[in-house]
């Protein structure tokens, strides 16, 4: 057991499965209690919470639907009254929605995706930073995606609306920062490469999923694709004191990712 985050309270959204999952282990293996937020996955957002108490931490298993502001503050309240603080928000739950092409995309496609991956983190944020703010102390970190970072051929996956979602989560890490930084409260944002999770099945057959995780990996400086565990590294850092002089920032986590057709031929 580590001690980089002993006793620090931290609620990470999306925490029954994947990089949130990942990210709210590592966190209690450095000495934090934790709040697994979920939406769906109670039984795994359960076994998470199961997990963390076997290392002598506390946890707690919340749902709620990152979109939906009040069950955001139901959730925040539920955290103050177990542990009486929040040190570290993950903004870390997020959907992809699948459209033939961008002109096809749904008006529901848009509402759901934006509602979850850019107005839940700032339900979020809204609901945590005014005890951050009284405390004098907090950590915010986003969690973006490297397709975000307006490259053609990353951004012209099928997931339309999902992009945006992602580069909007960006500029309001930078913003937040400058005005949440007189508080001291860090506010930084991770873009993660593809990572080997369930989200990245949407849409896709198995064999469909092996084909790009292959492709995603020859296109990739490190040549292979990511694991939660590698998130929750970066995660763990922005998280920790050790990062106290960062903030507004956004670091990419993908392995070094390059434009395999521009660089092959
Ligand atoms: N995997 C990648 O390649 C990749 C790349 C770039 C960025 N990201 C980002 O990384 C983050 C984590 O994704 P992941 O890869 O770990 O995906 P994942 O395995 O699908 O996990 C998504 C998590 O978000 C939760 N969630 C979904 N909708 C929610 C809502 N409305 N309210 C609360 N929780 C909700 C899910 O909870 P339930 O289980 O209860 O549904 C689950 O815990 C996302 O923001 C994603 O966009 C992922």
């Amino acid at each position: 057991m580590g001690v980089r985050l002993k006793d620090k309270v931290c609620l990470v959204t999306g925490s029954s499965r994947g990089i949130g999952k990942a990210i709210a282990l590592t966190f209690a293996r450095e000495g934090a209690n934790v709040v697994v937020n979920y939406e769906k996955s109670r039984e795994r957002a359960e076994q998470v919470v199961d997990e963390i108490s076997k290392m002598s931490r506390r946890a707690i298993a919340v749902k709620a639907d990152v979109s939906n502001k009040v069950e955001v503050d139901t959730m925040v309240n539920k955290a103050l009254h177990e542990f009486g603080k929040i040190d570290v928000l993950v903004n870390n739950a997020g959907i992809a929605i699948m459209s033939p092409s961008i002109l096809e995309a749904t008006r529901e496609d848009w509402e759901r995706t934006l509602a979850v991956n850019l107005l839940g983190p700032y339900y979020c944020i809204q609901a945590v930073a005014p005890y951050m703010i009284k405390q004098r102390y907090g950590k915010i970190i986003n969690i973006s995606s490297n397709a975000a970072l307006g490259t053609i051929g990353r951004t012209s996956g099928k997931a339309v609306a999902y992009t945006p979602a992602k580069a909007g989560l960006i500029i309001l890490t930078k913003r937040l920062a400058f005005e949440l930084g007189k508080y001291n409260i860090n506010v930084n944002a991770i873009a993660p490469g593809i990572t080997r999770t369930e989200i990245i099945n949407i849409g896709r057959t198995p064999q469909e999923v092996e084909e790009l995780l292959k492709e995603k990996a020859r296109s990739t400086a490190l040549g292979r694709v990511a694991e939660p565990q590698d998130m929750a590294n970066v995660a763990l850092f922005l998280a920790s004191d050790e990062s106290s002089f960062v903030t507004g920032q956004l670091i990419v986590v993908d392995g070094g990712r390059f434009d395999y057709l521009s660089h092959s031929q």
